[in-house]
């Protein structure tokens, strides 16, 4: 969700802003944008659709060593080039990430002082802002003036300045947005995240809320405000990598094949960080909050958890959590999950879970991200860099740390661990042949998922993957619950999924796949193997068998055929897989 990159160093800005910026189009985005100083001069690109469109714009024998770029994930206003960033007014031109909550109030006050707006956004009137400031206080340093304007401006920003006089600077703030300085050899990188330019740097100063950063051709300066302050230089090392697709056409197939490699790493990772969580026993309540996809892993925990364990535990979407009665207090552990570790909604709940006096513990993907850092205490899941922005390995990942917690905690404490057999078991559905069902599936309206207890929550895992790269609606129901409605939403044709990888439910699922197949519908149905003695044929069309498993791994069994349905059926409509529409990767903003 909007990607920032900035650079000032001795080489030529063009090639590096276009190199960060496509590094950062996984976080997705609908127009791109640069702008750099030419002849002292600031000159500006900027296009909609793909960075590709962006480049045929660009003249790259205009040499340059000062820029700004930003991919945009439009919020305020369409699509548009006009709203696009950069935004320029007098001297100030500026690229934004996040969401600035008192525009409307400062466009009034700006425009009562006589400026003119082109363009729907809130970044024009930050840029507004900051030029009216420094207009109207000539004495003031520039740090001055954006401390002012910090004081001004309400939300959340990571914003990147170039400033008409001055330039052989390039001024950072941010609140609330991820933002991150790399350092070079006489040469800044400004970045949304470290995979902007990994393979120039692998120093970093990350930039706290309320901070100015100031760098110039061999300096860099951060301020609090307007307080010179010492900062760390953080050194990457093997945590952090640059993803490529490899022989796959899609970041998503390669990331759904190295979930069965990736099993034995999280195994020796994980009990590498057990010795540093808290003590769990010692709280009365657990809360769980995410979003998405890791919301779903989070439900995958709480059965886990509870099924094992004595502990209660709650799970909420993390922009919920924050505007409901919470009961947070110190005998209270939320556990926040997150791929990116920058969804802003479940970091606002980290934060005033903190506030409130909880203990914070994050199952987090992303390597010292906004959420590792700010947590009491956290487990990497080391699913590796995900771009696809439908998340996989990074949601098996979670299900995985959660179920080690389980096995960790479970009040019976027998030895049990299948997960050494998952891999060739994952690699057994990924070798089954899809073709028949995703014909079936891929010119559907409407796609239905059932599924009771644990299943019911694969299957919402599973909807929620299909919807987001193939556009067909689909939703995931506790198949128990279809008789007191969805059930009238079934006529002649209509797909269900079911899935049941429990005994004691099986029959219950069973039965009601029967009446959705005496209404007409075209059943799928992913059962596990040997879990029944033996299903009446009439009562779906396709079956897939999940091999044997127990309740910790079959979770993870689960989602694989309906990772793959999605995957497959998206590539039937030859759509977009890894960048769907609207979608961003990383959500950061409310
Ligand atoms: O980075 P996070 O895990 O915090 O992201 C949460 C959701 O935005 C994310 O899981 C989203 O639902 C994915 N696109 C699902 O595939």
């Amino acid at each position: 969700m909007c990607g920032i990159v900035g650079y000032i160093g001795k080489r030529q800005v063009l090639p590096i802003l276009i190199k960060g910026l496509k590094r950062l189009e996984y976080r997705g985005y609908d127009s791109a944008g640069v702008a750099f100083f030419h002849q002292e001069e600031i000159k500006l690109q900027k296009s909609v659709g793909r960075i590709q469109e962006l480049e045929k714009k660009l003249d790259y024998s205009l040499s340059s060593h000062i820029g700004i770029g930003h991919t945009r994930w439009a919020t305020h206003g369409k699509v548009t080039i006009m709203n696009s960033h950069p935004h320029q007014i007098g001297k100030i031109t500026i690229v934004h990430n996040g969401i600035i909550e008192n525009y409307l109030t400062l466009k009034k006050e700006l425009e009562s002082k006589g400026y003119l707006f082109q363009t729907e956004t809130d970044t024009e009137v930050a840029c507004a802002l900051i030029d009216w400031i420094k207009k109207n206080n000539s004495s003031l340093k520039m740090v001055d003036v954006l401390n002012e304007a910090m004081k001004k401006l309400k939300g959340s920003y990571a914003i990147v300045v170039m400033v008409q006089d001055e330039q052989d600077k390039l001024y950072v703030m941010k609140k609330e947005s991820p933002l991150v300085i790399g350092i070079g050899k006489e040469e800044y990188f400004v970045a949304s995240d470290f995979s902007a330019y990994l393979d120039d740097t692998k120093d970093y100063i990350i930039l706290e809320d309320n901070e100015i950063g100031v760098t110039s051709m061999d300096n860099v300066s951060i301020y609090q405000n307007g307080i010179l302050k010492d900062y760390v230089v953080k050194t990457l090392n093997e945590e952090v990598e640059i993803a490529t697709k490899g022989e796959q056409e899609h970041y998503m197939m390669k990331e759904i094949k190295e979930q069965s490699q990736l099993i034995q790493k999280w195994n020796t990772l994980y009990f590498d960080q057990k010795e540093k969580l808290p003590d769990i026993t010692s709280y009365q309540r657990i809360h769980i909050v995410a979003c998405g996809t890791a919301y779903h892993a989070g439900l995958i925990g709480k059965y886990l958890l509870e099924k094992n364990t004595d502990f209660e535990v709650n799970v909420y979407v993390a922009s919920e959590y924050r505007y409901q009665k919470n009961f947070l207090d110190k005998n209270t552990l939320v556990i926040a999950i997150s791929q990116s570790g920058e969804t802003a909604d479940t970091l606002a709940c980290v934060k005033m879970a903190k506030e409130k006096g909880a203990t914070t513990l994050g199952i987090i993907n992303v390597y010292n991200s906004s959420i590792a850092r700010v947590v009491d205490f956290v487990i990497y899941t080391h699913a590796g860099c995900e771009v696809a922005v439908a998340s996989t390995k990074a949601y098996t990942s979670q299900v995985y740390v959660l179920g080690l917690l389980a096995l960790e905690y479970q009040s019976k404490k027998e030895k049990k661990n299948t997960y050494q057999e998952l891999p060739v078991k994952i690699n057994k559905l990924m070798e089954y042949d899809y073709s028949t069902i995703v014909k079936h599936l891929y010119q559907k309206k409407d796609i239905f998922y059932l599924g009771r207890n644990i299943d019911y929550v694969s299957m919402l895992e599973g909807s929620l993957k299909l919807k987001e790269i193939t556009y067909i609606h689909s939703e995931s129901f506790p198949a128990g619950e279809l008789k007191h409605g969805p059930i009238s939403l079934i006529e002649e044709d209509t797909p269900v999924i079911a899935l049941i990888t429990h005994e004691e439910t099986a029959a219950k699922t069973i039965s009601n796949i029967k009446e959705v197949k005496a209404r007409g519908a075209y059943v799928v149905l992913i059962i596990e193997d040997g879990i029944v003695d033996s299903i009446d044929k009439n009562c779906y069309d396709e079956v897939i068998y999940l091999p044997k498993t127990d309740e910790y791994t079959c979770p993870i069994l689960s989602i694989i055929p309906l990772q793959l349905i999605a995957y497959y059926t998206a590539k039937k409509k030859n759509l977009d897989i890894d960048k769907p529409r609207n979608l961003a990767k990383s959500v950061t903003v409310e």
